[in-house]
């Protein structure tokens, strides 16, 4: 069907990574008359594998471009004349952002910005255009061991990653305020789930374990995050690109506070019982903390619950039995992935620990 007879034409930036691989597989299936352009320049973290099923779907289209390019940009926005997008390519780990963060400043806030312009470029003929940028609530900084982040936390960014992501969340507010664009900012916790690339905590000390590898624990173990189960977040997203008030900002979070070595514990003894090994929790190995390491993220999500209706539907017990279950039928899809490049940048950064 051509792009013009689409109630709805939709890009996604970031379709092919974590989150928006998941969000791309809930949103194509469930909203057929519209349109999905998934708009991804494929760095490390990005994978068409993640898509599986997808390519044949009529209303998914995949653009490989990277948003730092404004003129390739603005022909795909020319190409398909989007009424909307929801904004998830970012460069994501923070570790990265530590040793490396200029692609953290150039991605995160000249990608936003470029983004941004188009759209305010687009909608000076009156058209509505419904922006969702995706965030973090790493944005807020780090608790102490009370007391939540909500809407009206303070922005305290701690690391290059936060401080972008922070900038691009208050350069969105700018245009909402400014030039009156319809935006919706969301920042969620730690996610966790499918198809998430094997140097974030989770599917690093699932893949290490199964091979016998160490386990890394930066400093105590004991930072706390608040596990959200990425389908939770992707109806979150759902509802609230779709409901949310233009120019609100929405905390998200999974009620699943966690220490890391706690993760990495129930990790190794439900593994251990999988493969009927000897205990792998031998394999935890304390290392180095990161640099201005955040000690606890909580959130409140009350205000999505009172206004939208969302609350998470996993508990952490039932979403790391299915993340492990995935990952242990999915082992091709992890040995690609720590393959090549990754295999490299993990190797350099870990073998001094
Ligand atoms: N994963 C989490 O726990 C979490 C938590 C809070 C917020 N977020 C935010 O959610 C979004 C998605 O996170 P994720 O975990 O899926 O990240 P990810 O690293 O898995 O995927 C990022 C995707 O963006 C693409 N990308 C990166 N730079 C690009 C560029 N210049 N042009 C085009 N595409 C580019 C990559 O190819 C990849 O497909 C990010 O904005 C992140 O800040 C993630």
């Amino acid at each position: 069907m051509p792009h013009s007879d689409f109630a709805r034409k939709i890009a996604i930036t970031g379709g092919a990574g974590f989150i928006g691989s998941n969000l791309l597989q809930h949103m194509v299936r469930k909203y057929p008359d519209c349109l999905f352009v998934n708009i991804d320049c494929l760095t490390y973290a990005g994978n068409l594998s993640n898509l599986v099923g997808l390519e044949q779907a009529g209303n998914y289209r995949f653009e490989k471009i990277d948003i730092r390019d404004n003129q390739a940009l603005a022909a795909c926005f020319e190409k398909y004349q989007f009424d909307a997008l929801i904004h998830l390519a970012a460069e994501s780990h923070v570790d990265r952002s530590i040793t490396g963060p200029a692609d953290f400043i150039e991605t995160n806030i000249g990608g936003t910005f470029n983004l941004l312009e188009i759209i305010r470029r687009t909608t000076q003929d009156g058209s509505s255009f419904r922006l969702h940028h995706i965030s973090t609530d790493e944005v807020f900084g780090s608790l102490g061991p009370k007391g939540y982040f909500t809407e009206k936390s303070a922005y305290r960014p701690n690391s290059p990653y936060s401080a972008s992501k922070a900038a691009s969340d208050l350069l969105v507010r700018s245009y909402h305020k400014t030039y009156g664009l319809d935006v919706v900012t969301t920042n969620c916790s730690n996610n966790y789930g499918p198809y998430q690339f094997p140097e974030k905590l989770i599917p690093l000390i699932i893949n290490n374990a199964r091979n016998g590898k160490p386990l890394p624990v930066y400093g105590d173990g004991k930072q706390i995050r608040d596990w959200l189960f990425v389908t939770d977040h992707c109806e979150a997203i759902d509802l609230v690109f779709h409901k949310g008030i233009a120019g609100e900002t929405y905390c998200i979070g999974g009620h699943n506070e966690m220490e890391n070595i706690s993760i990495v514990r129930l990790i190794c003894k439900l593994l251990t019982q999988r493969l009927g090994c000897q205990p792998l929790d031998r394999l935890i190995q304390f290392v180095t903390d990161r640099p201005g390491h955040d000690r606890r993220y909580a959130i409140d999500a009350s205000y999505i619950k009172s206004q939208l209706g969302w609350e998470p539907r996993f508990t952490f017990e039932t979403g790391i039995k299915m993340t492990l279950d995935w990952y242990l039928e999915n082992q091709a899809w992890l040995e690609n992935c720590v393959s090549g490049e990754y295999r490299k940048y993990y190797e350099t950064t870990y073998s001094n620990r």
